[in-house]
């Protein structure tokens, strides 16, 4: 269940119900997820007084597990001249900061502070001693100023006995390093980039050791894999000083339209790697026909390395989800409201799609989506919520996330032709 400021529990049409939305107004990327004294994080790019973009501040919720989320009170304000841009949060339990003690450690986030006039983007700090519940602004703020006006997203994690920030330099197609002792005083290390995708900004990085690995989320936009906002990752390796990427191949980390901007939790219990997007697209996210909210974030999902791939698992819903699964060489399911709202998946032509069109609005937007695999018989796992469909095919390593738009709610599942071991839950089956 997701519980709201004030109480209500949210069941408007096209309201997601596992899916994290705010109860309303403009939400986009997740910021500073982190997980402390038994609870999950998730800031948030936030207009607290509209349905789109602007006032940019942070929003807050929290979670015991992911999925009963309790949204809180705006986290950090904008100013007049200021936007409060994405970032981390982390705790500082060493109080190398002297804004808490050993005992109290502070929570600190790291935050772009964007200029509105578009003068500047530089990094600043605030800070909680209530578990996330009141931020103070640091009073020497920027903490991190090179003079640009594309300059912004830092991922903060503790590395080595030190800070670690992970940056991105928007307009040059670069993610930049910097250590520091205190989150104050920052040193640069390196730069990574520009390679492989490069056709729009690179954004909200994230940096993270999986198997025996390093891994660095880029996400870019436009220049998305089909359209708009996309992600790409590289695998490496990190030498305390630079990222070394083992290639600079294209890996997508999601085919669908709409998973941008996600990150990964710091501080999880077991060191488990749990990633989470905004399940929208910058292409048409202001005009998305929802209300009084705009923008939900993508199902957490647990990563792990097979091979040079990403594997994404959804984390286990509590009450389990509606989904269906399937294998196949050649064959498809339609996902339906009715006969004539439906969403169809499967493989044709040693290739996997997803076709929208049938559960889509009026915005101009492509709703095929293919993507060619190695011949033989895949599985592929579709979870179903008011909203959206999230396909994970191939154990995990190919996934494509997409918002869709019916008029109530997609409820069966129809298998066609080449459809093998259908297995359905929290849906209904119809034959055609
Ligand atoms: C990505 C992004 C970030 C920026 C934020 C502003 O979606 O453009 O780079 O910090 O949104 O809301």
């Amino acid at each position: 269940m997701i519980t709201h400021p004030s109480g209500a529990l949210g069941d408007e049409k096209y309201r997601p119900q596992f899916h994290f939305a705010p109860e309303k107004n403009w939400m986009n990327d997740p910021n500073g997820l982190i997980y402390y004294k038994g609870e999950y994080h998730l800031f948030f790019q936030h207009n607290p007084k509209e349905n789109v973009w602007g006032n940019m501040s942070w929003g807050h919720a929290v979670s015991p597990d992911l999925f009963s989320w309790q949204e809180l009170p705006v986290a950090i304000t904008c100013t007049e001249e200021t936007g409060i841009f994405s970032g981390s949060t982390v705790i500082d339990y060493t109080n190398s900061t002297g804004f808490g003690s050993v005992e109290n450690p502070a929570m600190v986030a790291i935050y772009t502070e964007h200029k509105n006039d578009k003068s500047k983007q530089s990094q600043c700090l605030a800070f909680s001693l209530d578990n996330g519940r009141t931020f103070t602004k640091y009073e020497g703020n920027p903490v991190l100023d090179i003079n640009s006006p594309d300059f912004r997203d830092p991922k903060v994690q503790w590395v080595e006995n030190q800070w670690l920030m992970t940056i991105a330099r928007p307009d040059l197609h670069q993610i930049s390093f910097f250590t520091s002792h205190n989150l104050k005083e920052w040193k640069h290390l390196s730069d990574f980039g520009p390679t492989a995708e490069v056709g729009g900004c690179w954004e909200c990085p994230d940096l993270f050791q999986l198997g025996d690995k390093w891994v660095l989320i880029v996400s870019l936009n436009p220049g998305g894999y089909q359209v708009g906002s996309g992600t790409q990752y590289f695998l490496g390796q990190w030498n305390g000083k630079k990222f070394i990427a083992d290639d600079v191949k294209t890996r997508w980390l999601d085919y669908g339209r709409d998973n941008y901007a996600g990150i990964t939790f710091n501080n999880t219990p077991q060191d488990r790697r749990i990633f989470l997007g905004w399940m929208s697209n910058w292409e048409y996210a202001h005009t998305f026909p929802t209300q009084p909210w705009r923008g939900a974030m993508t199902l957490p999902r647990e990563l792990s390395l097979h091979g040079d791939r990403i594997i994404q698992t959804p984390i286990n819903h509590p009450n389990g989800f509606p989904e269906v699964s399937f294998t196949t060489s050649d064959g498809a399911i339609r996902i339906c409201e009715n006969n004539e709202r439906y969403v169809e998946i499967g493989v044709r032509n040693q290739k996997l799609y997803i076709d929208t069109s049938r559960a889509w609005c009026d915005l101009d937007a492509p709703t095929l989506q293919e993507i060619a695999i190695e011949k033989g018989e895949i599985d592929i796992r579709v979870i179903v919520d008011r909203g959206s469909v999230e396909v994970f095919a191939v154990g995990g390593a190919i996934v494509l996330t997409n918002l869709v738009f019916v008029e109530t709610a997609l409820t069966s599942v129809q298998p066609l032709a080449g459809a093998n071991n259908l297995k359905v839950a929290g849906l209904q089956t119809t034959h055609a």
